[in-house]
């Protein structure tokens, strides 16, 4: 991945292939973005007006290159877009940047060494860069005849990401900055990692590989790596994960990674759903609905980044992450629609649409993570079309049974840069999933299936215990071209988030 540094050196001696400055859309045209100083020193002042010649407006994603004047030690200098000028006295919010810098960092693969002067007067803006930076950078081509995957061919022509990004300051860097660069380097790491768990095709990772995955990272940062096999979840009685990954010849898993500080006054619980192949089962998906489908892993993906990283980063609060790990096939010993599962939590379900299989595993895990006793769960998953097509594919839908923990991780999303929207869980929702023969059916009304879904889960979370449930159907995956910070494929959203959370309540800040 792309070495993070902070420098002190002026823009115009240090040196490096490019130089990174912002462009913001003025009233009058391109204005140039406070941290170029150097940079517009060495265009005698004239670079805004260089800027506009080339017909750069300074819009949001906008990339313009230009060659460095005598002076600068880079021969190139990149100018990204920035957006709006900010209101006067405020300066450029930190998504505004992270999404800037993203831009850059993309349009540099193959770049050995790019220097970052843009507007970065405080650690969070340093941070904001330095997340954008790294995360931007990502590229997955392990798969690729010239990639750098194990398996790969060792033959390397391909461009590669920016190997080294120098972020620079006007100030003298203090602790903050520096911890600030530390963070978002253990965050965009890990995040990439889920990145590519989420990228790599489900005949190379199901559930045991997922699951040795987990325990590697979980041994690296001194994470208690817990796996429950086939014979285990038998023995369990974990009826949910079993039924989904009985059509599959590579059985479940059950992975529970416990972090823990000896600080600790809170502990929170994230569940992910880790499906590594939907075909949908019995209930088979047409094609045009499964191509992507091994995305469905993704929010395992994160719950196993975030648990990492806020190992990584010494969080004083405890976290354990719970995988919900199966592939749902059809074969002959598949789960059929009309089968009933015993559950882990003793209810049983009537599977009305194999197809409805998050919430089966989901409803094992988060059953069993109640039996803790944490002070909130968070379930993460990428549950339903229904929600995609309610906020689109680049917001996740927070439900939960506690308005006030909704609200906050709603703003904390956002706060992270992960677009997030607010959804309810109508009680009269729940009718639909009466069941003549079981305790409730996997499936109910068609309209709010995202509603649905959630409120299923509900019926699985320990009495007394806070739970939200976050549906990134949408984000989790991007089908269209690459923006900002997030690539193509695997998106890894979900994790600044639940990172964010755990911060936040290490820090006192939350119940
Ligand atoms: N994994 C899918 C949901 C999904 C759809 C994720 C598109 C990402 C992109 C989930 O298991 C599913 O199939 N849900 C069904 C539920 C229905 C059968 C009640 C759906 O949304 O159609
Ligand atoms: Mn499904
Ligand atoms: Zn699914």
């Amino acid at each position: 991945m792309t070495a993070l540094t902070l420098s002190t050196a002026a823009a115009a001696g240090l040196k490096a292939d490019a130089l990174v400055v912002g462009v913001a859309k003025g009233d009058k045209g391109p204005v140039v973005a406070p941290g170029a100083d150097a940079v517009e020193k060495a265009f005698g002042g004239k670079l805004a007006t260089v800027l506009e010649t080339l017909g750069a407006s300074g819009g949001e994603g906008e990339v313009t290159k230009l060659p460095a004047p005598d002076g600068l030690k880079a021969p190139l200098v990149l100018a990204v877009g920035l957006g709006a000028v900010p209101e006067k006295g405020e300066s450029f919010d930190t998504e505004t940047l992270r999404f800037a810098a993203g831009v850059a960092a993309r349009a540099l693969s193959g770049t050995k060494k790019a220097a970052f002067a843009l507007p970065a007067e405080s650690a969070d803006e340093v941070g904001a860069i330095g997340e954008g930076v790294l995360l931007g950078a990502y590229s997955f081509d392990a798969y690729k005849e010239n990639g750098s995957a194990p398996k790969a061919s060792a033959k390397k022509n391909g461009k590669g990401p920016l190997a080294e990004a120098a972020i620079l300051g006007t100030k003298p860097r203090d602790k903050a900055a520096k911890a600030a660069i530390e963070r978002a380097t253990a965050v965009a790491e890990e995040l990439n990692r889920a990145r590519d768990l989420i990228n790599t095709p489900p005949n190379d990772l199901d559930p045991e590989a997922f699951a040795a995955v987990a325990t590697a990272a979980g041994k690296e940062h001194g994470i208690k790596v817990q796996v429950l096999d086939e014979k285990a979840l038998t023995k369990g009685g974990y009826g949910g994960i079993l039924g989904v990954g009985a059509g599959s010849d590579s059985p479940p898993r059950l992975v529970k990674l416990s972090y823990t500080h000896a600080k600790a006054k809170k502990h929170l619980a994230f569940v992910g759903k880790g499906i590594t192949y939907d075909s949908g089962g019995i209930s088979l998906k047409p094609a045009g609905h499964n191509e992507t489908m091994k995305c469905d892993m993704s929010g395992a993906a994160a719950v196993l980044a975030a648990v990492v990283a806020a190992a990584r980063l010494g969080l004083e609060v405890n976290v354990t992450g719970w995988l919900a790990l199966a592939e749902n096939m059809p074969s002959g010993s598949a789960t059929r629609p009309g089968d009933v599962l015993r559950m882990y939590s003793g209810k049983t379900v009537e599977v009305l649409n194999t197809d409805a299989e998050g919430r089966l595993v989901l409803a094992d895990a988060i059953a069993k993570a109640s039996e803790d006793k944490p002070d909130a769960i968070v379930d993460v998953a990428t549950l339903t079309g229904a929600m995609m097509v309610a906020l689109g594919s680049r917001t996740f839908g927070v439900m939960a049974n506690d308005d006030a923990f909704r609200t906050s991780l709603y703003e904390i999303a956002e706060a992270s840069g992960e677009p997030a929207w607010p959804m309810p869980l109508p009680e009269h929702l729940l009718k639909g999933m009466d069941s003549p023969t079981a305790d409730i059916a996997n499936m109910g009304e068609r309209m709010g299936g995202g509603l649905v879904a959630g409120l299923f889960l509900r019926e699985f979370v320990g009495e007394g215990i806070t739970w939200a449930h976050v549906d990134l159907a949408g984000p989790a995956f991007n089908e269209g071209a690459p923006f900002g910070y997030t690539p193509k494929g695997g998106t890894g959203t979900g994790v600044r988030t639940l990172v964010a959370l755990a911060e936040r309540t290490a820090a006192g800040d939350l119940g």
